[in-house]
């Protein structure tokens, strides 16, 4: 669609180029004219197909064109909008539709007082807006048609701006491909001293320091990565940043004073030895930015839902070549956020003695009540995977002081029940289900108001679940579309006991509930059908808060009878309002969820034998072992014992010819994460394997059944999704052979961004013909960082191309 019929780029650097080529490629405009003072960039614009006429002045090129984009410095636009102004008084007067005039400069109150001076108001035509997109490089030479892709473009119109005008600059930037968002000018301003002025003006002051040293030859010379790393930016337009020093320098010199008060602390403490401190700053450091590379994730998956950003146009003169995966991650910005990929070779054994991180479900909740409790909370063993790093940093944000985690360690100094401050902004929990529906419980219960939004993944996911029973409690909450995330939780809400009677097995909703349960006026009952993971009921427990729980037993004609025979199993948990946490001790034992890939591999890996040292034992998650043993796999308990209110043991796991079962539903809720490896353990198998009862599966990180059942006939495995469960014919081996044979055949898997189908199909290769190439398994690192490295000391072969921070 033509946005635009005459295009004028004023300025042909590295963003106007950009802009003009980008604008091309997308075929917005009918043509687009230049103009540069420089006349070799004029050229050299016309000569690589950029821009398709070069004016000989600006006013030719305003005469010409309904939208101009100024792409020049900041202290350059003063001159351009008085010649602006000249060429504009000889219009007519329809000019705010026939005329829009945008600009593309990093400080908007700049472009507004020069605007002011200029016309003695801001014009009604311009658009102020400023692309967070860019590269050290500068000059046209180094414009690229895909610089704004899936980047943000920010607009900081004014009241008076015209909707129309707004709206063309608006459309032109999608159609590059660009997230345009609004802004109010000045906050604009203050963000951008802080991210990119900022540490462009640290860049360039240490590289300029530095090479003031005498020994600055040496310097230079044995310069690690991380010197390059964090300098690349001092190779950036001296002229540019300039302007922006001087351009916003109100804001730019806010941002250097808070800086240099943190470099104080940073240099008292050495000068101290004070390593609380140093570690303090260092982890908390550390936790943002994996926090950060989250985000930066989330950006990826707008990349991908653009079938274009894959499109660049080669040398601009007009074929469309498909991108790799590098470049692709290139066009997204200085960050080399990525999508990452396993390739995971055949064959091997497993053998060795492995730990595996900590417990997910444990770490979430441990921060939550560590953070609410009064006293200090020390956790060790806390899963440093990101979605436990994105509820710590969330706890920061609402001003609980956190510290690590450091090897695991982290030091929560709770504030108390009502200790919680309003965070800055909206609280970003990136792919984490589980920090999202928990402190939906929390957050129902504050006096300030909260938004909490997530990843691609979790927007897509259902909240309704957790959203209407605390709205019977009296929570005020909004969700987008379907129930789904954001959620906007007002503040003050008086919340109210209820019994609710969980329409699903679900931890995640009696968790919500009973969390929420502790800021209510009277008593909260969850009433939950079957047995879900308890490790809320626990660890409240711990913390000194009084609870009781109990599970009826009932047989088909709804009598009380023994377990071995019952059909229906109902837990009840029940909390009041109105009690406090007290400070505690808290060892999260290894991850048995994470353990499973392990136990799946030692199992079905010819010739291995694997111990898994202190591995959550509790009877709420062990349901992947009993299904397991019943499959014949050969796993066997050693060092049984306690820590913190949690069974923990170590496993030892040998190869085992499995076979194919019915799964008992009664271990559904109890194995729920487990059935992506499970299913691969039942595609070895000899025989049929049926899973019913597990609809559950569907609405997880992905569709579960669905993503799983696709990846295993995409490698030969004869596997029926169905409504709530799969059905698998295994064609694993008889006991008899010697060498167990594979059993999939090699070929590329969708993971869907799903960590554990991610994790399972590398599994599978085990068994596999050839390599099992595994798409978009960045992921894997919200439950387990660096499995590929642990697997591989394993004895698994697993190559990670792209990296994610
Ligand atoms: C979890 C509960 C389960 C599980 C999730 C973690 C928890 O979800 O799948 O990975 O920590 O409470 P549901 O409650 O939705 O079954």
């Amino acid at each position: 669609m033509k946005t635009v019929d005459t295009l004028l780029v004023v300025g042909l650097g590295l963003i106007g180029g950009s802009f003009a080529a980008a604008v091309k490629l997308a075929g917005a405009c009918r043509q687009v004219y230049g103009y540069d003072l420089n006349r070799t960039s004029l050229e050299e614009a016309q000569a690589l197909g950029i821009i398709d006429y070069g004016c000989e002045s600006l006013a030719e090129g305003v005469m010409a064109a309904d939208l101009i984009m100024l792409a020049i410095p900041m202290l350059a636009m003063k001159p351009v909008l008085e010649q602006l102004s000249l060429s504009f008084a000889g219009l007519p007067a329809e000019l705010p539709v026939q005329k829009v005039v945008t600009d593309a400069g990093s400080s908007k109150k700049a472009l507004l007082d020069a605007a002011l001076e200029v016309f003695g108001g801001v014009p009604t035509w311009l658009v102020p807006g400023h692309p967070i997109a860019g590269s050290e490089k500068s000059g046209v030479g180094a414009a690229k048609a895909t610089l704004f892709q899936a980047h943000d473009v920010i607009l900081t119109p004014l009241e008076n701006t015209n909707a129309l005008a707004l709206e063309k600059v608006k459309l032109l930037w999608e159609a590059c491909g660009a997230v345009v968002t609004r802004m109010d000018p000045c906050h604009h301003d203050e963000v951008l001293a802080k991210t990119s002025h900022l540490p462009h003006f640290l860049a360039f002051s240490l590289v300029d320091t530095l090479a003031g040293n005498p020994d600055n030859q040496d310097i230079f010379r044995f310069a690690a990565g991380g010197f390059r790393d964090f300098t690349r930016i001092a190779g950036s337009d001296p002229i540019m940043w300039h302007d922006v020093a001087l351009g916003n320098d109100q804001a730019v010199l806010q941002a250097l004073d808070q800086f240099t008060e943190g470099l104080q602390v940073l240099r008292q403490a050495i000068v101290q030895k004070d390593s609380q401190s140093l570690l303090g700053v260092f982890s908390r450091a550390q936790s943002a930015r994996q926090h950060f590379s989250s985000l930066l994730e989330s950006r990826k998956q707008r990349v991908k839902s653009l079938p274009e950003s894959v499109m660049v146009c080669n040398g601009f003169s007009g074929s469309v070549l498909v991108e790799d995966e590098d470049t692709k991650q290139d066009a997204m910005g200085s960050m080399k956020e990525s999508t990452q990929t396993f390739i995971a070779r055949p064959g091997g054994s497993i053998s060795g003695d492995l730990r595996v991180p900590g417990d997910k479900s444990i770490s979430h909740r441990s921060i939550m009540l560590g953070a609410l409790a009064e006293g200090e909370t020390v956790i060790e063993g806390f899963l440093e995977g990101e979605d436990a790093l994105a509820t710590l940093k969330a706890f920061r944000d609402m001003g609980v002081q956190i510290d690590g985690p450091y090897q695991g360690k982290v030091t929560i100094q709770g504030v108390g029940m009502y200790g919680l401050k309003r965070p800055e902004g909206p609280m970003y929990l990136g792919n984490a289900g589980t920090a999202m529906r928990l402190m939906a419980g929390l957050m129902a219960a504050q006096s300030f108001d909260v938004t909490l939004t997530g990843d691609h993944s979790l927007s897509g996911r259902p909240m309704n679940r957790v959203v209407d029973p605390l709205r019977q409690m009296g929570a005020i909450i909004e969700t987008a579309e379907g129930g789904r995330p954001p959620l906007k939780i007002s503040g003050g809400a008086r919340l109210k006991g209820i019994e609710y009677h969980l329409p699903m097995a679900s931890a995640q909703v009696q968790s919500c509930l009973l969390l929420a349960g502790m800021f209510a006026e009277g008593e909260t009952v969850t009433v939950t059908p079957g047995i879900v993971r308890d490790h809320t009921n626990r660890m409240l427990e711990g913390f000194g808060y009084p609870l009781s729980c109990a599970e009826i037993i009932s047989g088909e004609n709804g009598s009380d009878i023994a377990t071995d025979i019952a059909t229906d199993i109902t837990t009840i948990v029940a909390l009041k309002g109105g009690g406090k946490l007290t400070a505690t001790r808290i060892d999260v034992p290894s991850d048995v969820s994470s353990a499973a890939f392990f136990m799946v591999a030692a199992s079905i890996a010819e010739a291995s034998e694997l111990r898994l040292s202190h591995v959550g034992m509790n009877p709420t998650r062990s349901g992947v072992i009993e299904i397991l043993q019943l499959m014949g796999a050969d796993i066997t308990l050693e060092n049984e014992s306690v820590v913190g209110g949690e069974p923990v043991a170590d496993l030892v796991v040998r190869s085992a010819q499995l076979k194919g079962i019915d799964i008992p539903e009664r271990l559904v809720p109890i194995a729920i994460d487990e059935f992506p490896v499970l299913f691969i353990a039942a595609a070895c198998a000899e025989g049929r394997t049926l899973l019913t009862g597990a609809r559950e599966l569907r609405v997880k990180e992905s569709d579960r059944i669905q993503a799983m059942a696709d990846g295993l006939i995409a490698l030969g495995i004869d596997a029926q999704p169905l409504p709530d469960g799969m059905m698998i014919n295994g064609s694993g081996d008889s006991l008899s052979e010697q060498r167990v044979k594979p059993v999939f055949n090699g070929g590329t898997i969708d993971s869907h961004g799903d960590h554990r189908i991610a994790m399972s199909f590398a599994v599978a290769a085990l068994r596999a013909k050839d390599d099992i190439r595994i798409l978009d398994c960045a992921n894997v690192a919200t439950s387990f960082p660096d499995f590929a490295g642990l697997a591989n000391r394993a004895g698994m072969r697993i190559v990670v191309k792209g990296k994610c921070q």
